[in-house]
């Protein structure tokens, strides 16, 4: 499925693209034959990364310094992107967050996640959608949010209702512009190393080991393994895909949401031990 041109002709923009895991993605759509697009708030980053990704390969990668949260910001780059070319696909993964106790936030803190995550989103999704529509242009929007846009979460609320809000968006335009040639879809992805969430999410060793310890496949993401799904979704031979998350985090929010699953912690002698003794 993999071949060289998967891609070819799509023209996608990645949000967040200058870093972790936006930057992976776009290294395999590259890879695999498209032209990129990234975007980020900081310009000498992306500007970095779109050197460093076309050093590598022949695809053009251009770059747009811009604040997602801020409406205009997210018109002008779109409107800049257009007079060169559509879009043929929109990833939704630039995101902020951070660990704290709910009860600490202020509400500057509750916005500045919510206005990354749920509204930048929005803003980029229906700022595409609409031009998509007006010329009656098949298209493809991915969102990438995290397992915790359905089971929540404690200690990172802002970002869980902020992914859920953008779980909610992608099932619901999935209905609503379908039938006009337009697929949503989402992946949650669970712990993949970058340093922008680990710096953010794993202030100490012993929590990051913690988080790490609980997949049930004993080990962390690979960035290639989400690169590769990202791509698949975003291709056309996923054309009957449309409104779906697919999870990929080696069956850890599973081992969160299983009544019995800590009885991990039992050995082979606690097993004898509780077996039940045969009568008689
Ligand atoms: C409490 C905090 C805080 C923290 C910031 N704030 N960090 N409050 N605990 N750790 C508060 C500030 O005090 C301020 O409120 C308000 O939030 C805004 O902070 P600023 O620093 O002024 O905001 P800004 O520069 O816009 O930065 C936004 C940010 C930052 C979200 C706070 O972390 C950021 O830029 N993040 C982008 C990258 C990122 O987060 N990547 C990780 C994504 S990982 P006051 O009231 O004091 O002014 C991810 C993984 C999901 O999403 C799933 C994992 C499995
Ligand atoms: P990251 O490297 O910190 O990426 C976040 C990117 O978003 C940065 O490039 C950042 O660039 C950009 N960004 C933040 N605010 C922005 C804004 N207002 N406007 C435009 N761009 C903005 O973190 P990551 O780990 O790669 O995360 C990527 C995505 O994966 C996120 O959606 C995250 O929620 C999701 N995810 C990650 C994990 C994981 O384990 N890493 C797990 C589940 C889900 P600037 O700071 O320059 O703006």
């Amino acid at each position: 499925m993999f071949t060289p041109d998967l891609l070819k002709g799509k023209k996608i923009l990645v949000t967040g693209g200058g870093t972790g895991l936006g930057k992976s993605m776009g290294r395999r759509f590259l890879e695999l034959g498209a032209e990129l697009v990234i975007c980020g708030r900081r310009q000498n980053v992306v500007e970095e990364t779109a050197w460093e990704l076309m050093s590598a390969f022949p695809g053009p990668v251009t770059w747009h310094a811009c604040d997602i949260r801020d409406p205009a910001q997210v018109e002008a780059m779109i409107e800049k992107i257009w007079a060169d070319g559509p879009l043929d696909v929109l990833l939704n993964n630039a995101a902020g967050n951070f660990i704290a106790r709910s009860e600490t936030l202020s509400p500057r803190a509750v916005d500045s996640v919510l206005g990354i995550v749920l509204h930048g989103s929005a803003y980029a999704t229906l700022a595409c959608g609409r031009r998509w529509l007006a010329a009656k242009r098949k298209a493809t929007v991915l969102s990438i949010v995290t397992t915790y846009a359905w089971t929540g979460s404690g200690y990172v609320v802002p970002s869980a209702m902020a992914k859920a809000g953008v779980l909610a968006m992608t099932r619901s335009l999935a209905v609503e512009w379908g039938g006009r040639g337009i697929r949503l879809n989402a992946i949650a992805p669970g712990p993949f190393p970058t340093p922008g969430a680990w710096e953010r999410l794993m202030p100490r060793a012993d929590i990051a080991k913690d988080y790490e310890s609980r997949v049930p496949l004993g080990r962390v993401g690979e960035h290639i393994e989400l690169a590769n799904l990202a791509s698949y979704l975003l291709s056309d031979q996923a054309g009957y895909i449309n409104g779906e998350c697919v999870t990929i985090d080696g069956g850890a929010w599973l081992k969160g949401g299983g009544q019995f699953n800590f009885l991990d912690r039992l050995t082979d002698a606690d097993w004898d031990a509780i077996k039940p003794k045969k009568q008689g």
